[in-house]
Order: C-alpha cells, then structure tokens, then sequence
C-alpha cells in the first residue's frame, strides 16, 4: 500500500461534525510512527530536493504538524539558514518544538509558528522556498493557498508539495453506477437528486474526508498556475493494481444503509414506491478503481 493511499491519509482521523474545527486532532497525528515511516521519509526527501534547497536559505513548511519537512529541512538550509514551521494545530507545533529543541542544528533556527495557510502570517517575498506534504489536500481554496506561498516566496523563489490523489482510487458508490434504464421512467432527475444529497451527507459527516478525495493533480496545477507562478511542474505517479475484492450486493442493502427511500419519500411522497420497487431483487457490482496516486508539484515564482 502506498502512503498516499486515501485510506493511509485519513485513517485515525475523527470524522463527525467537527470536522477541521477540531484542529487538535492533528496533535496526535505523527507520521513517523507509522508502519509506512520509510516510505514517508522518502515523501519527505524528495518534497525538500525538489524546491533545490540550497545552504543560507529561508525556508517555510506550511502545514508542518510535527516537523517531517521542516526539522530535515534544517540540514539543507546549514550553515546559515532559517526554517519556519507552520500549522494551524498548537498541539502538533508543541511536539514540532520539542523535537527542535532536541536536534538542534547549528547556525539554522527553526521558528515554529501558529497559523492558517489561506493567511500565512508573513511579509511578501521573504521566503527562497515553500514546502507542504499532505496539507492542501485539506484546503478547500486551493487557488487561494497557492496565492499566499506566492506571495511570501521571493522572485525566483520555489514551491514544492506532495498530495496523494485519492480522486481515481475512491470506490463507487451503488447509486453512482446505476444505469439509467434501472430507473423508471421519468426518475433520473429524482434520483440525481436523491444522489447529491448523499453526497451532501456524507460531506457533512466527514468534511476532511470529503476535501481529500474530491480533488485531483489537475486541480493542483491549475491553482498554482492561476496564483501567478513563472513554471509549474507536476510528477504524478499512478499505482494501479485489479481489483483484490469486488462486491456484488443487493440494491436493497444498499438504499436501507444510505437512508434512499427516506429522502424519496420526502422529495416525492407517495411517487418513490414506483422508484423503490424498481430496486427490488436488484444487485449491483461496484467497481473499485485504482490503488494509490501520488502528485509531486513543483512551481517557480
Ligand atoms: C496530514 S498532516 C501533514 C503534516 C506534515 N506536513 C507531515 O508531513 O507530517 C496535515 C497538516 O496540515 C495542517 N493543516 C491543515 N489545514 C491547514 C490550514 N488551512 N492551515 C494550516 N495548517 C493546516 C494540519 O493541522 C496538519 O498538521
């Protein structure tokens, strides 16, 4: 499994109402105790050489949880360099401090600050690069957090980050892959209708969830680019493996877990019998789509 697999980036997180209101969940989020810590430093690796991190440079990690980017970050930068490590948890940024207390390096301070991506709280054109793994992932205005490294970045000055792309590998859902002539006729736009507010739903239960699979690398690009950046370069790495578990179930266990004929019920009354019944003795096979993608964006200011 790869670690940008959809699974490996929201596992463990809370899901409910809260949502990325609950920030402090991200205290507890450390990915180098993960079974996947090998492939992570490697994530980590690759993110700091693509934005050609070079001695006496200022750097920023925005969205830096507990350090992976930003402690490494400090070697590149020495003799003389400066690391900002930014996040919006004051729980993940305590662990961050105690380990920049713990490994120093000389010459090259790592200031670790509180705050939001969509507002970085910094002057324009102070930074000579910009890195975040895993973060934009949970912004929804990708185009506007583009825009704030763009502006803290120097003329010249680089963005590099790593999001997995959960897009391609997120299993259907039943009432996704109903073919039209399932419906009775005359249904289609009640069920669109009855679709989006599943979706909705499910948006609403887990809304970091829903950010992290509902974008993908040509979303990146074309925030970036639409920030203003000189040069935008995306490696996207697409691991595709067939299916290990396909499943055939009944459209009834479906419609009686997702809460469907309520919503019928609602929309049209007594008219979702005809819809219902149409379900009846139905299976559906849901397709599962690829395993794991993984984009590395680099862009110059
Ligand atoms: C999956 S973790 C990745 C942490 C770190 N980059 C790493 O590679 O270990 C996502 C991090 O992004 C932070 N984050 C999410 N949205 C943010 C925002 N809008 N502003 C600042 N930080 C944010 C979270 O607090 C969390 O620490």
């Amino acid at each position: 499994m790869g670690a940008g697999d959809a699974m490996d980036e929201t596992r463990g997180m809370q899901s409910g109402p809260t949502g990325l209101a609950n920030r402090e969940k991200w205290a507890a989020f450390d990915p180098l105790v993960d079974e996947h810590a090998d492939l992570i430093r490697s994530i980590r690796d690759r993110v700091i050489d693509n934005a050609g991190a070079a001695p006496g440079e200022r750097m920023l990690d925005v969205g830096a949880g507990t350090g992976l980017i930003a402690l490494e970050a400090r070697r590149h930068a020495a003799p003389a360099g400066v690391v900002v490590a930014l996040d919006m948890s004051e729980g993940a940024l305590r662990t961050c401090r105690k380990r920049a207390a713990e490994t120093r390096v000389p010459g090259v301070p790592l200031h670790v600050v509180a705050g939001e991506a969509l507002r970085l709280p910094f002057r324009d054109s102070v930074f000579d690069m910009a890195t975040g793994r895993s973060v934009l992932m949970y912004v929804e205005d990708k185009p506007a957090a583009a825009r704030e490294l763009y502006r803290v970045l120097r003329p010249g000055g680089r963005a590099s980050v790593y999001e997995p792309i959960n897009r391609h590998m997120t299993p259907a859902r039943w009432y996704e892959v109903l073919d039209g002539a399932a419906l009775p006729p005359g249904y289609a736009e009640v069920h669109e209708q009855i679709a989006a507010e599943l979706r909705a739903r499910r948006h609403r239960e887990s809304p970091d969830r829903a950010l992290a699979i509902a974008f993908d690398e040509r979303d990146l690009v074309r925030a970036f680019i639409a920030a203003g950046f000189s040069e935008v370069k995306l490696t996207y790495e697409y691991v595709y493996t067939e299916a290990q578990r396909v499943e055939t179930k009944p459209v009834e266990w479906y419609l009686q877990r997702a809460g469907y004929a309520e919503i019928a019920r609602s929309l049209i009354g007594d008219d979702a019998e005809a819809l219902l019944a149409r379900f009846a003795g139905m299976e559906v096979t849901l397709p599962q789509r690829g395993k794991s993608a993984e984009a590395y964006l680099v862009a110059w200011r």
